[in-house]
């Protein structure tokens, strides 16, 4: 059982995502980078949104299964990006709306997320993983104290699914995880 929990800093506000977000959610679902890189349904519709929050949100809380946050900037109750944190895996997921990209929301966001996890859920270590090629996502990671870990086969299959080939990584409540590689070259011209 857990409680939906509040995050915030400076930059972002991290709260429960609820009906009044279905909008926001389905118009950014349907952005083809989004499409691209996640498993949301395809093609998005505005139900699929009713029953992300409905269906997983709620019960992921109320199990603890998976917390889910809404991203939101401070002073605006506009849904920027979603987050989230699955135990069984210690995994993190997450995407932020296309208008919204390239402002530093989804580091802010990450970090907050990990750190509630290494600290306030005790986790010793929050994976991450993407598919290969997904400079965006690994630069978000890695900006955020994650180390690589390695390409390998993901936890979760495809849309078609089909495995997918992903890289990981892992950020460490204290010391730097066994089996830190150097991150794959294509991410690194953003370091
Ligand atoms: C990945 C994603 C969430 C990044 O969100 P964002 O809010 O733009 O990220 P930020 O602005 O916080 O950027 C964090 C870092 O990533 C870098 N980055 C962001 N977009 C990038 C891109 N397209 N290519 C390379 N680096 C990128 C930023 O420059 C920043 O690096 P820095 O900290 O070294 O300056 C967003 O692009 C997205 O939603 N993509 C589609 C869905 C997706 O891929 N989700 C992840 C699935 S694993």
């Amino acid at each position: 059982m857990s409680v939906p929990v509040t995050l915030s800093s400076p930059r972002v506000r991290l709260d429960l995502p609820t009906r009044a977000d279905t909008v926001a959610i389905a118009a950014a679902c349907v952005d083809p980078e989004i499409q691209r890189w996640t498993t949301v349904p395809s093609p998005y519709t505005p139900r699929h949104a009713h029953s992300f929050v409905d269906a997983l949100v709620g019960p992921g809380w109320a199990s603890g299964r998976e917390r889910t946050w809404a991203i939101r900037e401070p002073g605006s109750t506009w849904l920027r990006g979603v987050i989230s944190l699955r135990s069984e895996h210690r995994d993190v997921g997450f995407w932020m709306a296309p208008e919204a990209r390239g402002r530093g929301l989804m580091h802010a966001a990450l970090d907050l997320v990990a750190a509630f996890a290494l600290t306030e859920l005790g986790w010793p270590d929050v994976y991450w993983e993407c598919n290969v090629g997904n400079v965006a996502s690994a630069a978000v990671a890695r900006g955020c104290g994650f180390v690589y870990t390695g390409t390998g086969i993901g936890l979760l299959p495809g849309r078609d699914g089909e495995p997918n080939l992903v890289w990981h990584g892992l950020r460490a409540a204290t010391g730097t995880p066994a089996g830190a590689l150097p991150w794959p070259a294509e991410t690194s011209h953003h370091a």
